[in-house]
């Protein structure tokens, strides 16, 4: 039976190489949802290339009515992927406080939105994924916000597995590491430019410190991410996967 899931972030990076997975590797119906229609496009005819079908919504997370108008036309989903997110530096001598504000919303609340507006349409055997961070277990200077964000949702993952284990719905999380997408090339700039070195010099550093030595790439995300949402996985409730090359091992 073809399995329909909804992504949210299903425009670019993590999101979309999800949404290419879950078409190449069951032929699955996704609906994906971000804030760019011709991004959102070329997401849902590369789906449809891959064998699977798309169909797209326009919405922002941070926007309960506007998911309010999706779920409301929206039939049966049998999974749920929350990746819709952003970062950027909020150091506590400089951040302004509306750019903390927003990745809380964004990050943090979105995700609550996401999950309040379609949980409705997921029935026994549902499946979701909340996408967190390595900065979701370790905290990182300058970036106050996005850890407190994905710490968050990790807390947020827990609990909601215990609250819908009875109605046969899993919820898990993952936190990836470095992952060679948009947000991870701002990232790298951001950093360089705060430590006073080259992007090549940063990223170099970056990827010596795991243990694999290297970026992933998004499609590696989600091999782990399709594992949670599988019916097969029966065992992993409320957890938090690490995606991360070895860097955390708990
Ligand atoms: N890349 C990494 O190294 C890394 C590592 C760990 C975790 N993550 C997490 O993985 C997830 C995906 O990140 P990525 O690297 O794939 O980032 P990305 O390439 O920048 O993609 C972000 C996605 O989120 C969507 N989005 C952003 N704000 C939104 C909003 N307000 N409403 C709806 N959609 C919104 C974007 O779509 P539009 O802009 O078109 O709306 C886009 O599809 C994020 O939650 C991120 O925190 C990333």
């Amino acid at each position: 039976m073809t399995r329909r899931i909804l992504i949210t972030g299903g425009s670019r990076g993590i999101g979309r190489a999800c949404a290419l997975h879950l078409a190449r590797t069951e032929a699955a119906s996704l609906v994906l949802l971000g804030r760019d229609a011709a991004a959102l496009n070329a997401s849902a005819e590369a789906v449809r290339l891959a064998g699977g079908r798309a169909e797209i919504h326009c919405a922002d997370v941070t926007d309960r009515t506007g998911l309010a108008k999706v779920a409301r036309d929206l039939g049966p989903l049998d999974g749920l992927v929350v990746a819709a997110g952003i970062s950027g530096m909020t150091p506590v001598d400089g951040a302004s406080d509306a750019f903390f504000d927003q990745i809380l919303a964004v990050d943090l609340t979105g995700p609550w939105n996401t999950v309040r507006a379609f949980l409705p349409r997921l029935g026994p055997g549902g499946r979701i994924v909340l996408v967190s961070s390595v900065l979701g277990r370790f905290g990182v200077p300058g970036y106050g916000a996005y850890c407190a964000a994905k710490h968050g949702l990790i807390g947020l993952a827990k609990a909601l597995a215990l609250e819908l284990v009875d109605r046969g719905i899993v919820v898990n999380a993952v936190a990836p590491g470095w992952v060679d997408t948009d947000m991870a090339q701002t990232g790298i700039r951001q950093i360089a430019a705060a430590t006073g070195q080259t992007e090549a010099q940063f990223r170099a550093q970056a990827e010596a410190a795991v243990p694999v030595k290297r970026f992933f790439q998004p499609e590696e995300v989600a091999h782990g991410i399709a594992w949670l949402l599988n019916p097969a996985n029966t065992m992993q409730v409320g957890q938090c996967l690490n995606l991360d090359g070895g860097v955390i091992q708990s």
